[in-house]
């Protein structure tokens, strides 16, 4: 896509707390093959829920369209979510038109792992840069309560195998730690994957959306996670691969790999933050805890110039005071404004 080069001023672009905008995360879909308990309960996310319908999604063009002008206003990143994005068909088309975008240096995607037996190699022939799967154990019967639709563990790990065999290395394997579910399974899983060479990382179980009950009481602590690691391989601390990287990186000190910590609750991360999402019917989110996003779509679908849609853009990163995880703990007064859900935005 051609870009007129007095369309670029807005570059650099910063919010109310200094920080850019480098980052956006693209949620393809809200549909999803598993029903994890934090995240889509089956007994909500029966048979009879209606998901967006088809027309009300943004378009692979439309969303390149989005893509570009913020690459112009100083996005570097892409990461690809849903639901579950691999459930959204064609999407070897977007991938191609978004590596297409010159300036885009890094296109990644979050899946749980069911369909990358058959699509790995088109996501690879594609251009995707990088892959993150979600498993959160690899204890076969927690893991089937946990997805909800009783998938074995194996249905992932074939999947992460074949997109190993499609050229994707070292995979992320992105690890959620509840208290009392998982929380003694996350030595078998750091060690199994350091083994494979793919980077595990332990995520603090977080209060995203408004239906996983969420309570500090289900949260380990980074500091706990590190430590019962700690007993079995021993790991230290490296630097991170670049500012205001989510998670802390570990190394094990009697060889190679990495194990990442992501300490979103106990050490928050608002100050770098330069993730912006976008849900698949078109609205902006300046927060994954966002309670209310910015329409793009129907602009995008009224003939909106590329200007006013960079002017809608930029109020919205320019009004941004987002700090959620940072004030978490000494807001005492709840919101009634529901937060958006973590299958709708995508992590
Ligand atoms: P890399 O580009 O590979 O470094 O990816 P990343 O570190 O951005 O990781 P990823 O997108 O896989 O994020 C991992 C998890 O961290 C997400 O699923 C969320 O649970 C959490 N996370 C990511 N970004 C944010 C954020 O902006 N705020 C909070 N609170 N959590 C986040
Ligand atoms: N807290 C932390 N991580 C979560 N994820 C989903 N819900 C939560 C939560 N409440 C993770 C998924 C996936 C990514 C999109 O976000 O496991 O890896
Ligand atoms: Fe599970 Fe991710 Fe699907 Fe949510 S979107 S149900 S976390 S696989
Ligand atoms: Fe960014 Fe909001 Fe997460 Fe803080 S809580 S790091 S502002 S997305």
């Amino acid at each position: 896509m051609k870009m007129n080069t007095s369309l670029m001023v807005n570059k650099a672009i910063k919010d109310k707390l200094n920080r850019p905008v480098r980052d956006l995360r693209i949620s393809l879909t809200d549909r999803c093959n598993f029903r994890c308990t934090y995240c889509m309960p089956a007994e909500i996310y029966g048979e009879r829920y209606e998901f967006l319908p088809h027309e009300k999604l943004l378009t692979f063009e439309e969303i390149s369209r989005v893509t570009q002008l913020l690459v112009n206003m100083g996005v570097q990143k892409v990461r690809l979510t849903g639901g579950e994005p691999l459930v959204r068909r064609d999407i070897d088309v977007l991938i191609k038109l978004i590596t297409g975008i010159k300036g885009i240096s890094d296109l990644a995607m979050t899946t749980n792992g069911y369909l990358l037996p058959k699509m790995a190699h088109t996501l690879k022939d594609a251009g995707l840069h990088r892959l993150t799967v979600s498993l959160d154990t690899l204890d076969d019967s927690i893991f089937r309560k946990m997805n909800g639709r009783d998938f074995g563990v194996k249905s992932v790990l074939d999947g992460i195998n074949e997109a190993v065999r499609a050229g994707f290395a070292p995979i992320k394997i992105n690890s959620v730690v509840q208290k009392g579910v998982n929380d003694h399974t996350i030595t078998e899983l750091a060690q199994y994957f350091l083994t494979k060479g793919h980077i595990v990382r332990f995520i603090e179980y977080m209060d995203v959306g408004t239906l996983n009950n969420w309570d500090m009481k289900h949260v380990v602590p980074a500091d706990e996670i590190i430590s019962k690691i700690n007993e079995t391989i021993p790991i230290e601390l490296i630097e991170p691969l670049y500012p205001g990287e989510v998670a802390r990186r570990y190394r094990p000190t009697n060889g190679n790999g990495e194990i990442g910590i992501i300490a979103s609750v106990t050490q928050p991360f608002c100050g770098a933050c330069t993730r912006l999402r976008l849900s698949p019917e078109g609205k902006l989110y300046t927060c994954l805890f966002g309670t209310k996003g910015t329409d793009l779509r129907t602009p995008l679908r009224n003939g909106a110039s590329d200007s006013e849609i960079i002017a809608i853009i930029s109020n919205t990163w320019k009004t941004r005071d987002d700090r959620y995880s940072e004030t978490r703990n000494t807001n005492s007064v709840k919101s009634n404004l529901k937060k958006v859900e973590m299958y709708h935005i995508g992590g």
